[in-house]
Protein backbone atom coordinates (compact mmCIF):
# COMPACT_ATOMS: atom_id res chain seq x y z
CA UNK A 1 0.00 0.00 0.00
CA UNK A 2 1.19 3.50 -0.52
CA UNK A 3 2.09 5.52 2.15
CA UNK A 4 -0.25 8.73 3.42
CA UNK A 5 2.58 10.98 2.12
CA UNK A 6 3.54 8.98 -1.09
CA UNK A 7 -0.59 8.89 -1.86
CA UNK A 8 -0.92 12.77 -1.25
CA UNK A 9 1.57 13.68 -4.03
CA UNK A 10 -0.31 10.86 -6.74
CA UNK A 11 -3.71 12.24 -5.61
CA UNK A 12 -2.63 16.03 -6.54
CA UNK A 13 -1.08 14.64 -9.81
CA UNK A 14 -3.75 13.50 -10.71
CA UNK A 15 -6.48 16.35 -9.61
CA UNK A 16 -3.50 18.75 -11.46
CA UNK A 17 -3.08 16.52 -14.62
CA UNK A 18 -7.04 16.43 -14.91
CA UNK A 19 -7.32 19.94 -14.76
CA UNK A 20 -4.51 21.39 -16.86
CA UNK A 21 -5.32 18.94 -19.77
CA UNK A 22 -9.08 19.82 -19.65
CA UNK A 23 -8.29 23.37 -20.09
CA UNK A 24 -5.14 23.13 -22.78
CA UNK A 25 -6.09 22.26 -26.18
CA UNK A 26 -2.42 21.98 -26.63
CA UNK A 27 -2.28 19.15 -25.12
CA UNK A 28 -3.58 15.60 -26.16
CA UNK A 29 -3.54 11.91 -25.13
CA UNK A 30 0.23 11.37 -26.04
CA UNK A 31 0.80 13.73 -23.21
CA UNK A 32 -0.92 11.97 -20.49
CA UNK A 33 1.47 9.81 -18.37
CA UNK A 34 0.64 6.00 -19.59
CA UNK A 35 -1.69 4.65 -16.27
CA UNK A 36 -3.72 8.20 -16.69
CA UNK A 37 -4.58 7.61 -20.09
CA UNK A 38 -5.14 3.82 -19.94
CA UNK A 39 -7.70 4.50 -16.74
CA UNK A 40 -9.73 7.17 -18.96
CA UNK A 41 -9.44 5.00 -22.39
CA UNK A 42 -12.79 5.46 -23.90
CA UNK A 43 -12.62 2.61 -26.53
CA UNK A 44 -16.03 4.69 -28.92
CA UNK A 45 -13.96 8.23 -29.44
CA UNK A 46 -10.51 6.49 -29.66
CA UNK A 47 -9.08 8.62 -27.02
CA UNK A 48 -9.71 10.26 -23.67
CA UNK A 49 -12.88 12.50 -23.55
CA UNK A 50 -12.30 16.07 -21.84
CA UNK A 51 -13.36 16.78 -19.25
CA UNK A 52 -11.53 14.22 -17.06
CA UNK A 53 -13.79 14.12 -13.80
CA UNK A 54 -11.31 12.12 -10.79
CA UNK A 55 -13.23 10.34 -8.16
CA UNK A 56 -12.34 8.44 -5.28
CA UNK A 57 -12.55 5.30 -7.51
CA UNK A 58 -10.24 6.66 -9.65
CA UNK A 59 -7.42 6.80 -7.81
CA UNK A 60 -7.67 3.60 -5.98
CA UNK A 61 -7.46 1.76 -9.50
CA UNK A 62 -4.58 3.67 -11.04
CA UNK A 63 -2.60 3.73 -8.05
CA UNK A 64 -3.63 1.35 -5.67
CA UNK A 65 -4.64 3.32 -3.40
CA UNK A 66 -7.14 2.20 -0.64
CA UNK A 67 -6.81 5.25 2.11
CA UNK A 68 -8.17 7.83 -0.48
CA UNK A 69 -10.71 9.77 1.53
CA UNK A 70 -8.02 10.10 4.70
CA UNK A 71 -5.36 11.51 2.12
CA UNK A 72 -8.01 14.34 0.70
CA UNK A 73 -8.76 15.42 4.83
CA UNK A 74 -4.81 16.25 4.94
CA UNK A 75 -5.09 18.09 1.44
CA UNK A 76 -6.84 22.05 2.18
CA UNK A 77 -6.15 22.37 -1.89
CA UNK A 78 -8.95 19.19 -2.48
CA UNK A 79 -12.81 18.82 -2.02
CA UNK A 80 -14.27 15.75 -1.79
CA UNK A 81 -18.11 15.86 -3.05
CA UNK A 82 -19.68 13.16 -0.80
CA UNK A 83 -22.33 12.81 -3.32
CA UNK A 84 -20.75 10.69 -6.19
CA UNK A 85 -17.29 10.57 -4.07
CA UNK A 86 -15.85 13.23 -6.74
CA UNK A 87 -12.48 15.30 -6.11
CA UNK A 88 -11.94 18.53 -6.89
CA UNK A 89 -9.13 21.24 -6.30
CA UNK A 90 -11.24 23.95 -4.62
CA UNK A 91 -7.70 26.31 -6.12
CA UNK A 92 -5.73 25.19 -8.37
CA UNK A 93 -2.46 27.74 -7.64
CA UNK A 94 -2.55 26.12 -4.40
CA UNK A 95 -2.20 22.67 -5.38
CA UNK A 96 0.71 23.47 -7.89
CA UNK A 97 2.43 25.13 -5.40
CA UNK A 98 2.15 22.13 -3.01
CA UNK A 99 2.94 19.66 -5.56
CA UNK A 100 6.25 22.26 -6.59
CA UNK A 101 7.40 22.03 -2.90
CA UNK A 102 7.32 17.97 -2.50
CA UNK A 103 10.38 17.45 -4.03
CA UNK A 104 8.30 15.19 -6.79
CA UNK A 105 10.20 16.67 -9.60
CA UNK A 106 10.63 13.15 -11.05
CA UNK A 107 6.77 12.42 -11.44
CA UNK A 108 6.71 16.07 -12.68
CA UNK A 109 9.52 15.00 -15.30
CA UNK A 110 7.87 12.00 -16.52
CA UNK A 111 4.35 13.70 -17.14
CA UNK A 112 4.04 16.00 -20.25
CA UNK A 113 1.14 17.33 -18.72
CA UNK A 114 2.43 18.39 -15.26
CA UNK A 115 6.10 19.33 -17.36
CA UNK A 116 3.33 21.67 -19.98
CA UNK A 117 2.90 23.54 -16.93
CA UNK A 118 5.93 23.47 -14.72
CA UNK A 119 8.11 23.96 -17.75
CA UNK A 120 7.80 27.86 -16.52
CA UNK A 121 6.98 28.07 -12.64
CA UNK A 122 9.32 29.24 -10.63
CA UNK A 123 12.71 27.92 -11.50
CA UNK A 124 12.06 24.44 -11.23
CA UNK A 125 14.34 22.05 -13.54
CA UNK A 126 11.46 20.91 -15.98
CA UNK A 127 11.24 20.15 -19.52
CA UNK A 128 8.39 19.30 -21.57
CA UNK A 129 10.17 17.80 -24.19
CA UNK A 130 12.23 15.73 -22.17
CA UNK A 131 9.12 14.60 -20.65
CA UNK A 132 7.30 13.87 -23.97
CA UNK A 133 10.66 11.35 -24.36
CA UNK A 134 9.88 9.41 -21.46
CA UNK A 135 6.64 9.26 -21.79
CA UNK A 136 4.78 6.25 -23.84
CA UNK A 137 2.59 7.55 -26.91
CA UNK A 138 -0.84 6.55 -26.85
CA UNK A 139 -0.07 3.91 -29.92
CA UNK A 140 2.22 1.90 -27.32
CA UNK A 141 -0.98 0.96 -25.68
CA UNK A 142 -2.84 -2.27 -25.62
CA UNK A 143 -6.16 -0.62 -25.41
CA UNK A 144 -5.92 1.82 -28.24
CA UNK A 145 -4.45 -1.24 -30.69
CA UNK A 146 -7.78 -3.17 -29.98
CA UNK A 147 -10.37 -0.57 -30.45
CA UNK A 148 -8.87 0.24 -34.09
CA UNK A 149 -8.84 -3.57 -35.01
CA UNK A 150 -12.76 -3.57 -33.65
CA UNK A 151 -12.99 -0.48 -36.01
CA UNK A 152 -11.98 -2.05 -38.52
CA UNK A 153 -14.18 -5.18 -38.32
CA UNK A 154 -17.73 -5.51 -38.43
CA UNK A 155 -18.24 -8.36 -36.07
CA UNK A 156 -15.76 -10.77 -33.61
CA UNK A 157 -16.10 -13.67 -36.46
CA UNK A 158 -14.00 -10.99 -39.05
CA UNK A 159 -11.63 -9.79 -36.19
CA UNK A 160 -11.29 -13.24 -35.33
CA UNK A 161 -10.08 -14.50 -39.02
CA UNK A 162 -8.25 -11.25 -39.35
CA UNK A 163 -6.14 -12.50 -35.79
CA UNK A 164 -5.70 -15.78 -37.84
CA UNK A 165 -3.49 -13.98 -39.73
CA UNK A 166 -1.63 -11.92 -37.84
CA UNK A 167 -0.18 -11.43 -34.65
CA UNK A 168 -1.05 -7.69 -33.46
CA UNK A 169 1.79 -6.41 -30.48
CA UNK A 170 1.60 -3.60 -28.43
CA UNK A 171 4.77 -2.04 -27.91
CA UNK A 172 4.38 -2.18 -24.38
CA UNK A 173 3.76 -6.11 -24.63
CA UNK A 174 6.81 -6.73 -26.61
CA UNK A 175 9.67 -8.71 -24.51
CA UNK A 176 12.73 -7.80 -26.71
CA UNK A 177 14.26 -4.87 -26.53
CA UNK A 178 17.40 -3.08 -28.00
CA UNK A 179 19.09 -2.92 -24.96
CA UNK A 180 19.39 -6.90 -24.54
CA UNK A 181 20.43 -7.31 -28.20
CA UNK A 182 24.36 -6.81 -29.20
CA UNK A 183 24.24 -5.42 -32.64
CA UNK A 184 26.45 -4.58 -35.51
CA UNK A 185 27.37 -0.85 -36.65
CA UNK A 186 25.83 -1.34 -39.46
CA UNK A 187 22.36 -2.12 -37.46
CA UNK A 188 22.75 0.35 -35.39
CA UNK A 189 23.41 3.36 -37.90
CA UNK A 190 20.14 1.73 -40.02
CA UNK A 191 18.05 1.87 -36.68
CA UNK A 192 18.91 5.24 -36.32
CA UNK A 193 17.52 6.33 -39.61
CA UNK A 194 14.88 4.82 -39.17
CA UNK A 195 14.28 7.12 -36.47
CA UNK A 196 15.11 9.89 -38.38
CA UNK A 197 12.15 8.69 -41.53
CA UNK A 198 9.35 8.46 -39.24
CA UNK A 199 10.66 11.88 -37.82
CA UNK A 200 11.16 13.30 -40.79
CA UNK A 201 8.57 11.86 -42.89
CA UNK A 202 6.51 14.89 -44.27
CA UNK A 203 9.82 16.47 -45.34
CA UNK A 204 10.80 12.96 -47.08
CA UNK A 205 7.45 13.56 -49.02
CA UNK A 206 7.95 17.30 -50.00
CA UNK A 207 10.99 16.29 -51.31
CA UNK A 208 9.82 13.39 -53.21
CA UNK A 209 12.02 10.83 -51.66
CA UNK A 210 9.49 7.69 -51.07
CA UNK A 211 12.11 4.87 -51.64
CA UNK A 212 12.57 4.65 -47.67
CA UNK A 213 11.07 2.17 -45.24
CA UNK A 214 11.47 -1.08 -46.34
CA UNK A 215 13.72 -3.54 -45.01
CA UNK A 216 14.82 -7.36 -45.33
CA UNK A 217 16.82 -8.58 -42.86
CA UNK A 218 18.72 -11.44 -43.89
CA UNK A 219 21.19 -13.91 -41.72
CA UNK A 220 21.19 -17.01 -40.84
CA UNK A 221 18.88 -18.86 -38.13
CA UNK A 222 19.41 -17.72 -34.70
CA UNK A 223 21.03 -14.24 -35.16
CA UNK A 224 18.41 -11.80 -33.99
CA UNK A 225 16.15 -10.48 -37.03
CA UNK A 226 13.09 -12.01 -35.23
CA UNK A 227 14.01 -10.02 -31.99
CA UNK A 228 14.86 -7.14 -33.64
CA UNK A 229 12.18 -6.37 -35.33
CA UNK A 230 9.86 -6.63 -32.31
CA UNK A 231 12.68 -4.61 -30.12
CA UNK A 232 12.06 -1.69 -32.84
CA UNK A 233 8.55 -1.85 -32.20
CA UNK A 234 9.06 -1.11 -28.71
CA UNK A 235 11.96 1.43 -28.85
CA UNK A 236 10.12 3.71 -31.43
CA UNK A 237 6.37 2.44 -29.43
CA UNK A 238 5.03 1.77 -32.79
CA UNK A 239 2.31 -1.15 -33.08
CA UNK A 240 3.81 -4.00 -34.21
CA UNK A 241 2.08 -6.35 -37.12
CA UNK A 242 3.52 -9.51 -37.26
CA UNK A 243 2.26 -11.55 -40.85
CA UNK A 244 2.04 -14.98 -40.56
CA UNK A 245 2.64 -16.47 -43.98
CA UNK A 246 2.33 -19.95 -42.92
CA UNK A 247 -1.72 -19.16 -42.61
CA UNK A 248 -2.16 -18.04 -45.99
CA UNK A 249 -1.94 -21.93 -46.76
CA UNK A 250 -4.77 -22.47 -44.05
CA UNK A 251 -8.58 -23.74 -44.76
CA UNK A 252 -9.42 -20.35 -45.62
CA UNK A 253 -7.65 -19.41 -48.73
CA UNK A 254 -10.67 -18.20 -50.54
CA UNK A 255 -10.87 -15.71 -47.76
CA UNK A 256 -7.13 -14.92 -47.70
CA UNK A 257 -6.72 -12.16 -50.71
CA UNK A 258 -9.51 -10.17 -48.75
CA UNK A 259 -8.03 -10.73 -45.82
CA UNK A 260 -4.67 -9.02 -46.61
CA UNK A 261 -5.90 -6.62 -47.83
CA UNK A 262 -7.54 -5.97 -44.41
CA UNK A 263 -4.25 -6.29 -42.71
CA UNK A 264 -2.93 -3.04 -44.95
CA UNK A 265 -5.98 -1.75 -44.00
CA UNK A 266 -5.17 -2.04 -40.44
CA UNK A 267 -1.37 -1.03 -40.78
CA UNK A 268 -2.77 2.24 -42.53
CA UNK A 269 -5.33 2.98 -39.61
CA UNK A 270 -2.84 2.13 -36.82
CA UNK A 271 0.29 4.23 -38.08
CA UNK A 272 2.83 4.94 -37.79
CA UNK A 273 3.56 0.83 -37.04
CA UNK A 274 5.54 -1.59 -38.26
CA UNK A 275 4.44 -4.38 -40.51
CA UNK A 276 6.38 -7.58 -40.30
CA UNK A 277 6.73 -10.18 -42.68
CA UNK A 278 8.64 -12.93 -40.78
CA UNK A 279 10.05 -15.75 -43.22
CA UNK A 280 9.69 -13.83 -46.20
CA UNK A 281 11.23 -16.48 -48.13
CA UNK A 282 7.97 -18.66 -47.75
CA UNK A 283 6.73 -16.36 -50.81
CA UNK A 284 9.60 -17.96 -52.98
CA UNK A 285 8.25 -21.23 -51.72
CA UNK A 286 4.50 -20.87 -52.86
CA UNK A 287 5.49 -19.66 -56.66
CA UNK A 288 7.34 -22.09 -57.86
CA UNK A 289 4.76 -25.00 -56.35
CA UNK A 290 2.80 -25.17 -59.14
CA UNK A 291 -0.47 -26.46 -58.13
CA UNK A 292 -2.52 -24.57 -55.64
CA UNK A 293 -3.60 -21.23 -57.34
CA UNK A 294 -5.46 -19.71 -54.64
CA UNK A 295 -2.51 -19.70 -52.73
CA UNK A 296 0.00 -17.72 -55.41
CA UNK A 297 -3.19 -15.31 -55.63
CA UNK A 298 -2.72 -14.75 -51.69
CA UNK A 299 1.03 -13.99 -52.25
CA UNK A 300 0.55 -11.73 -55.10
CA UNK A 301 -1.73 -9.44 -53.49
CA UNK A 302 0.69 -9.82 -50.77
CA UNK A 303 3.56 -8.56 -52.95
CA UNK A 304 1.33 -6.09 -54.63
CA UNK A 305 0.03 -4.71 -51.48
CA UNK A 306 3.89 -4.33 -50.11
CA UNK A 307 4.46 -2.46 -53.45
CA UNK A 308 1.49 0.28 -52.23
CA UNK A 309 2.50 0.70 -48.80
CA UNK A 310 5.13 3.40 -48.02
CA UNK A 311 6.29 4.80 -44.70
CA UNK A 312 7.11 7.88 -46.22
CA UNK A 313 3.31 8.08 -46.99
CA UNK A 314 1.19 5.98 -44.93
CA UNK A 315 3.80 5.70 -42.10
CA UNK A 316 3.89 2.04 -42.35
CA UNK A 317 7.54 0.63 -41.70
CA UNK A 318 8.01 -2.87 -43.39
CA UNK A 319 10.19 -5.12 -42.34
CA UNK A 320 10.69 -8.87 -43.45
CA UNK A 321 12.97 -11.19 -42.49
CA UNK A 322 14.82 -14.43 -44.39
CA UNK A 323 17.52 -16.76 -43.76
CA UNK A 324 17.34 -18.17 -47.22
CA UNK A 325 17.97 -15.28 -49.22
CA UNK A 326 18.56 -17.22 -51.91
CA UNK A 327 15.46 -18.62 -52.46
CA UNK A 328 14.31 -15.04 -53.11
CA UNK A 329 14.42 -14.18 -56.91
CA UNK A 330 14.96 -10.19 -58.10
CA UNK A 331 11.03 -9.37 -58.07
CA UNK A 332 11.27 -10.18 -54.60
CA UNK A 333 14.24 -8.54 -53.86
CA UNK A 334 13.19 -5.27 -55.69
CA UNK A 335 10.66 -4.27 -53.18
CA UNK A 336 13.15 -3.37 -50.31
CA UNK A 337 15.45 -0.54 -50.54
CA UNK A 338 17.53 -1.74 -47.95
CA UNK A 339 19.40 -5.54 -46.95
CA UNK A 340 20.41 -5.58 -43.74
CA UNK A 341 22.76 -8.37 -42.41
CA UNK A 342 22.54 -10.66 -39.74
CA UNK A 343 25.85 -12.54 -39.61
CA UNK A 344 27.23 -14.54 -37.14
CA UNK A 345 28.38 -12.71 -34.28
CA UNK A 346 32.51 -12.05 -34.18
CA UNK A 347 34.64 -12.43 -31.28
CA UNK A 348 33.81 -9.25 -29.74
CA UNK A 349 30.22 -9.18 -30.50
CA UNK A 350 30.05 -12.87 -29.16
CA UNK A 351 32.14 -11.69 -25.62
CA UNK A 352 29.04 -8.94 -25.06
CA UNK A 353 26.07 -11.12 -25.82
CA UNK A 354 27.74 -14.04 -23.40
CA UNK A 355 28.29 -10.54 -20.87
CA UNK A 356 24.79 -9.72 -21.38
CA UNK A 357 23.07 -12.78 -21.00
CA UNK A 358 24.89 -13.73 -18.03
CA UNK A 359 24.64 -10.06 -16.22
CA UNK A 360 22.31 -11.15 -13.98
CA UNK A 361 23.31 -14.27 -13.00
CA UNK A 362 26.41 -15.10 -10.44
CA UNK A 363 29.90 -16.02 -12.11
CA UNK A 364 33.30 -17.01 -11.88
CA UNK A 365 33.54 -17.54 -15.90
CA UNK A 366 36.31 -16.30 -18.59
CA UNK A 367 34.11 -14.72 -21.39
CA UNK A 368 36.72 -13.94 -23.48
CA UNK A 369 37.71 -18.05 -23.62
CA UNK A 370 34.01 -18.56 -23.86
CA UNK A 371 34.22 -16.54 -26.95
CA UNK A 372 37.07 -17.73 -28.39
CA UNK A 373 36.02 -21.56 -28.49
CA UNK A 374 32.40 -20.45 -29.56
CA UNK A 375 32.97 -19.52 -33.20
CA UNK A 376 30.47 -19.66 -35.80
CA UNK A 377 27.61 -20.01 -32.73
CA UNK A 378 24.97 -17.73 -33.24
CA UNK A 379 23.23 -15.39 -30.65
CA UNK A 380 20.57 -18.06 -30.53
CA UNK A 381 23.37 -21.11 -29.59
CA UNK A 382 25.14 -18.59 -27.01
CA UNK A 383 21.36 -18.41 -24.85
CA UNK A 384 21.33 -22.23 -25.11
CA UNK A 385 24.75 -22.66 -24.28
CA UNK A 386 24.06 -21.19 -21.00
CA UNK A 387 20.77 -22.03 -20.70
CA UNK A 388 22.33 -25.48 -20.32
CA UNK A 389 24.80 -24.58 -17.60
CA UNK A 390 22.41 -23.04 -15.45
CA UNK A 391 20.32 -26.09 -15.43
CA UNK A 392 23.28 -28.50 -14.90
CA UNK A 393 24.67 -25.73 -12.11
CA UNK A 394 20.62 -26.11 -10.65
CA UNK A 395 20.67 -29.72 -10.92
CA UNK A 396 23.60 -29.72 -8.21
CA UNK A 397 21.59 -27.29 -6.11
CA UNK A 398 24.05 -24.13 -7.36
CA UNK A 399 23.46 -20.62 -8.81
CA UNK A 400 26.62 -20.17 -9.32
CA UNK A 401 28.09 -20.62 -12.69
CA UNK A 402 31.74 -21.26 -13.24
CA UNK A 403 33.77 -21.39 -15.97
CA UNK A 404 33.52 -25.82 -16.68
CA UNK A 405 30.05 -25.45 -16.44
CA UNK A 406 29.69 -23.61 -20.12
CA UNK A 407 32.95 -25.37 -21.37
CA UNK A 408 30.36 -28.49 -20.45
CA UNK A 409 27.70 -27.35 -22.39
CA UNK A 410 29.76 -25.92 -25.50
CA UNK A 411 31.19 -29.37 -25.70
CA UNK A 412 27.60 -31.04 -25.89
CA UNK A 413 26.11 -28.36 -27.99
CA UNK A 414 29.22 -29.14 -30.25
CA UNK A 415 28.17 -32.36 -29.97
CA UNK A 416 24.68 -32.02 -30.93
CA UNK A 417 25.33 -30.01 -34.11
CA UNK A 418 27.33 -32.58 -34.91
CA UNK A 419 25.60 -34.95 -34.67
CA UNK A 420 22.47 -33.13 -36.30
CA UNK A 421 24.67 -32.86 -39.75
CA UNK A 422 25.61 -36.31 -40.04
CA UNK A 423 22.09 -37.31 -40.00
CA UNK A 424 21.84 -34.81 -43.53
CA UNK A 425 24.80 -36.32 -44.19
CA UNK A 426 23.60 -39.61 -44.38
N1 LIG B 1 23.08 -10.41 -31.61
C1 LIG B 1 22.36 -10.90 -30.59
N2 LIG B 1 22.44 -10.34 -29.37
C2 LIG B 1 21.73 -10.80 -28.34
N3 LIG B 1 20.87 -11.82 -28.42
C3 LIG B 1 20.74 -12.44 -29.61
C4 LIG B 1 21.46 -12.01 -30.76
N4 LIG B 1 21.12 -12.79 -31.80
C5 LIG B 1 20.21 -13.66 -31.32
N5 LIG B 1 19.98 -13.47 -30.02
C6 LIG B 1 19.00 -14.18 -29.17
O1 LIG B 1 18.73 -15.43 -29.74
C7 LIG B 1 17.35 -15.75 -29.71
C8 LIG B 1 16.83 -16.06 -31.09
O2 LIG B 1 16.91 -14.91 -31.90
P1 LIG B 1 15.86 -14.60 -33.08
O3 LIG B 1 14.67 -15.46 -32.94
O4 LIG B 1 15.65 -13.14 -33.14
O5 LIG B 1 16.70 -15.08 -34.34
P2 LIG B 1 16.28 -15.05 -35.88
O6 LIG B 1 17.40 -14.38 -36.58
O7 LIG B 1 14.93 -14.48 -36.04
O8 LIG B 1 16.29 -16.60 -36.23
P3 LIG B 1 15.47 -17.39 -37.37
O9 LIG B 1 16.12 -17.02 -38.67
O10 LIG B 1 15.69 -18.81 -37.02
O11 LIG B 1 14.05 -16.96 -37.28
C9 LIG B 1 16.66 -14.56 -29.08
O12 LIG B 1 16.44 -14.84 -27.72
C10 LIG B 1 17.67 -13.44 -29.24
O13 LIG B 1 17.52 -12.49 -28.25
MG1 LIG C 1 13.13 -15.36 -36.71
Amino acid sequence: MVSEKLGAAEVTELLLTAEIYNKSEKLNEDDLPSRIRKHYFDPLVKGVKRPIYVTVADVQQIYGIDNVKSIVKGLPFVDLEEFGSQLRLTVFELGAKWLANQNELEKINSNPVLAFFYENYNSLNVSYEEAKKVNKPLSADREWINSKINELCNDAKQAEDLLKLVHIKAPEDVRDSLETLVLTGEQISEIKKIGKALENRSYLRDVGLYEIGKLLFVGPPGTGKTSAARAISKWFSLPLIEVRLSMITSQYLGETSKNIDKVFDLAKSLCPCILFVDEFDFVAKTRTADDHGALKRAVNTLLKAIDEISLVEDGVLLLAATNHPQLLDYAAWRRFDKILNFPLPDLEMRQTILEKVLSKIETNVNMHELAKLTEGYSGSDLRLIIREGVLNALLEDRRKIDQDDLLRSIQDFGRRVSDYRRSFAA
